[in-house]
């Protein structure tokens, strides 16, 4: 099997095949999350609420996210893998935040993932200029779910939509190739998506329009008992098997099938 690389994940945008994107924290998860057709893993910092049973993101380490990705990583070939950078070990600076990609990349991962508008796009343009892939992630950033006040839309005022497209250009001006826009009112993903030249967006209840979507992997099975947002779908209903459910969502991405406006803000 040959790797998705980030020029085919181009390819795919500028087509308008949607890319599907799920997150995946072992090695079993991911080898079934390749037969099923994902195209991008994420191993995401959620792993602190579906694994660990903490209530926000802010407790995990470096250390949970690199034991995951190099679990992932031995566990599929094919999709792109991305690692979030936990809470803490990228804001300090631009330096900081190469030291610690670095063991995410050693560790297996194709990309690292960091939250943050305009004010990160320093530390994106100094980890791409020394080969690291970085991903984005605006709208509902959940490491700053203390300041936001909750887990909540964001970017339904005039000033906030304003700002958010700013952010975007600043971050793929900065040299970020994908960018995660979560909790976001379609509208406003919609001309993101068509406002930038370059950068990938996925949706995360962030309607239909962006160019791929992503779901965690606990949320989208049914498995995880705590709250459920407006944005998940239960693939587990009405399918077969865990893979035959992934394998759904993939082509309900891919063919307008998910996300529904019942899924949108
Ligand atoms: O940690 C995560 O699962 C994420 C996705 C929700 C985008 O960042
Ligand atoms: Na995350």
């Amino acid at each position: 099997i040959r790797s998705i690389t980030l020029h085919d994940l181009g390819k795919m945008r500028a087509a308008g095949e949607k890319i599907a994107m799920l997150t995946c924290y072992d090695a079993s998860f991911a080898s079934l999350c390749e037969r099923a057709g994902v195209d991008v893993l994420l191993v995401g910092d959620s792993l602190g609420n579906v694994l660990q049973g903490q209530n926000s993101t802010l407790p995990v380490t470096l250390e949970h996210m690199v034991y995951h990705t190099a679990s992932v990583a031995r566990g599929c070939k094919r999709p792109w893998l991305i690692a979030d950078m936990p809470f803490g070990s990228y804001q300090e600076s631009p330096a900081q935040a190469m030291h610690n990609a670095a063991k995410l990349m050693a560790a297996g991962a194709h990309m690292v993932k960091l939250e943050g508008g305009a004010y990160m796009a320093e530390t994106v343009r100094f980890l791409v200029e020394r080969g690291v892939p970085v991903c984005a992630h605006i709208g509902l950033t959940p490491q700053s779910v203390f300041q936001l006040g909750g887990y909540r839309v964001q970017g339904r005022t005039d000033e906030s939509a304003a700002d958010m497209l700013a952010d975007a250009r600043a971050l793929e001006a900065a040299g970020a190739a994908m960018i995660v826009l979560e909790m976001v009112p379609a509208q406003l993903a919609a001309t993101l998506t068509t406002s930038l030249t370059s950068m990938a967006t996925i949706g995360i209840g962030a309607g239909a329009s962006t160019h791929g979507q992503v779901l965690v992997l606990h949320d989208m099975l049914g498995i995880y008992p705590g709250h459920k947002a407006r944005f998940v779908r239960n693939f587990m209903l009405g399918a077969e098997s865990i893979e035959a459910a992934v394998a759904t969502y993939v082509h309900d991405v891919k063919n307008g099938g998910f996300p529904l406006a019942e899924h949108t803000y």
